[in-house]
């Protein structure tokens, strides 16, 4: 699908990579973007429509999806990143907040959204999930729960939303440069060069995106076996 002309609802699009989603949606030209934070006055960019929104509060978004009727591509962005593996002392707590948002905030919206998308010409959803969907390590395991989770979400409205021509695609990237990892000293990508082409990934049509070279990789090792290490031991 066209960015242009299109109408684009962004969850956490108050900073990190929801804000440059909405950067380069309306320098792509989309018509209205819906910038959506659960603090509505942490959205400052200028040119995007305000809306407040916490993913896991199902009022919020049967709200949202009652504004904003004329939505053609939704991106699932907002998520959290809590470090812990799945014996971790709190791993219980790990893994429930972190499935709340990252699974069912994905499938709130999506689910909440999809009518809207089905109207308004099929459209398309962006889910942002992770190089940690396909691999794990210790060190982020409750989190890489999450996105696996979230992945085979992705499969899923893909295969029940083709019938109304809605393009589902999924963003799996290793790290990049934004809050949610500050703490880890590791090589990271730059937010604009991901969502770039990510956007490019949606016009062209495409249902999955590896937004860096270890990405791709770890795709191309699955069927080797790839998921049976640690993902951070070099
Ligand atoms: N950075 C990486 O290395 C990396 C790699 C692969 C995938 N990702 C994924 O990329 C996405 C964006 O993360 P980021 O790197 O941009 O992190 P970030 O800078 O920490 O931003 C996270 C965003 O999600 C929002 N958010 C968190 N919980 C929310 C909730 N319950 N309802 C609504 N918004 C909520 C935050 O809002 P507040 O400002 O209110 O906290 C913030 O806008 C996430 O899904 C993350 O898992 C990140």
């Amino acid at each position: 699908m066209n960015i242009e002309g299109s109408v684009v609802f962004i969850t956490g699009a108050n900073r990190g990579l929801g804000l440059e989603f909405a950067k380069q949606a309306l320098a792509r030209g989309a018509k209205k973007v819906y910038a959506a934070a659960r603090q509505i006055e942490s959205v400052t960019l200028p040119g995007v429509i305000p809306v407040k929104l916490d993913v896991t509060k199902p009022e919020e978004v049967a709200a949202a999806v009652a504004a904003c009727g004329d939505v053609t591509l939704l991106i699932n962005n907002a998520g959290i990143g809590r470090t812990g593996g799945a014996l971790a002392d709190d791993a219980e707590a790990l893994l429930r907040d972190q499935l709340e948002t990252n699974l069912f905030g994905v499938w709130r919206l999506s689910s909440a959204f999809a009518a809207t998308l089905g109207r308004n010409g099929g459209g398309a959803i962006v889910n942002i999930l992770s190089i940690l969907s396909w691999v794990n390590t210790p060190t982020l395991g409750a989190y890489g729960v999450s996105k696996s989770a979230a992945w085979a979400l992705t499969n899923s409205l893909r295969q029940e939303l083709s019938a109304q021509g809605t393009q589902v695609l999924g963003f799996h990237g290793g790290f990049i440069d934004t809050d949610m990892i500050s703490a880890f000293d590791v090589p990271k990508s730059r937010p604009e060069d991901v969502v770039r082409q990510t956007l490019d990934a949606v016009q062209a049509g495409q249902v999955e995106v590896s937004v860096d070279e270890s990405t791709r990789q770890v795709k191309q090792a699955l069927s080797a076996g790839v998921y049976l290490q640690d993902a951070l031991a070099h």
